[in-house]
């Protein structure tokens, strides 16, 4: 069965190829490279012996994403990773989002409600429930007005989607990630930020390995037990595996709804202290960090509720803190011996 992942020589995107072909599913990975490189291929092949078709494309050119479907017209699946995800580039350049994360979709969107039988699986964000009220978070957690832009694509898209699902035959599932971290445990593939890391975990093994000169850490005066900001750290093949786990939900038509939602987190919080107390010890090193003043839009907690992810999609998350943590850590040794 052939199935398109967009963004799918991406971070998440590429952990989910290898989880598909895994299962023996042909593969066909659209990717622009605006962030990420083709070499992506060769990890992937590394661990599956399979390279997928990959097509270079923009799925914001219309004219490219009619052609692509036409020649792909036997699709089964699509699952959609591409977006840009930096929450603060996207507060200074929002145009970028709105254009690439939510036209790219309905093009995508536009030719699937023209193919006969659709699944399609979308990259949501635990982002929709901003500061949600109560921990762990459900999925019927109210979805709050967006802290960003990046935030306001997510809802939107998720909007967009149940709309069109509602009058087309496509059948969707909405996974809402809470903080993807690590690397696929061969070190082939990882996370590859450009330039300087946004998030955590990438700009902690960063500091680790010398390229920063030391972490800065967001906060120390929020309400939680050592007054750093609480996530829900879940290793990206955990959540590379969820994906397959919801297409094939939809494949065997076992989905209750036309549209879906399931968030995906381990259901444990770990405040940025843990999280760097956690490396230490898994990389042996002290990480030099300093704390400052919070991040403007943070929220002070996000921790999933797994047990629709649990008892309905029937997946649960593997990897620990620390597992994730030493993943990430091997990958960040393993790119810059190169
Ligand atoms: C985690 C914690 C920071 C960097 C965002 C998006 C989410 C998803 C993941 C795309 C926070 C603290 C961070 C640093 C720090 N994006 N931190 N120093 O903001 O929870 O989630 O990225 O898929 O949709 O909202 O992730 O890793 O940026 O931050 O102290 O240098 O680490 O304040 O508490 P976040 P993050």
């Amino acid at each position: 069965m052939k199935i398109v992942v967009t963004g799918g020589l991406g971070f998440i995107g590429s952990h989910t190829v290898v989880e598909l072909q895994n299962e023996g599913f042909e593969v066909v990975a659209i990717d622009n490279l605006s962030n990420s490189s083709e070499k992506v291929l060769d990890g992937i092949f590394n661990i599956t012996g399979k390279k997928p078709i990959f097509e270079k494309m923009d799925l914001r050119d219309k004219a490219s994403v009619q052609n692509f479907f036409k020649k792909h017209n036997d699709v089964a699946g699509v699952i959609h990773f591409a977006a840009s995800k930096a929450v603060g580039e996207s507060v200074e350049n929002p145009l970028l989002y709105y254009e690439n994360n939510i036209s790219a979709l309905v093009y995508v969107l536009q030719e699937l409600a023209a193919l006969p039988n659709v699944n399609f699986i979308f990259s949501s964000s635990c982002t929709v429930y901003g500061q949600a009220e109560k921990m762990p978070i459900t999925e019927d957690a109210p979805v709050q007005q967006a802290m960003s832009p990046y935030g306001n694509t997510k809802q939107i898209g998720e909007e967009i989607i149940t709309d069109v699902a509602k009058v087309t035959h496509i059948n969707a599932i909405l996974l809402r990630y809470f903080n993807p971290i690590g690397s696929h445990p061969s070190a082939e593939i990882g996370e590859l930020p450009l330039g300087v890391p946004q998030n955590l975990v990438p700009f902690i093994t960063q500091t680790a390995i010398g390229l920063r000169e030391k972490l800065s850490v967001f906060g120390d005066d929020y309400p939680t037990a050592d007054g750093t900001a609480i996530r829900d750290y879940i290793h990206v093949v955990d959540l590379a595996k969820a994906h397959v786990v919801a297409l094939k939900r939809l494949l065997e038509k076992n989905n209750a709804d036309k549209v879906e939602t399931f968030n995906l987190g381990t259901g444990k919080g770990s405040s940025v202290l843990e999280v760097i107390t956690a490396f230490e010890k898994v990389s042996g090193q002290k990480l030099n960090y300093q704390i400052v003043g919070r991040r403007e839009g943070d929220i002070t907690e996000a921790y999933a509720n797994i047990d629709k992810a649990n008892t309905v999609l029937g997946w649960k998350a593997q990897s620990s803190l620390e597992e994730s943590l030493a993943s990430a850590w091997k990958w960040e040794q393993k790119i810059r011996q190169q």
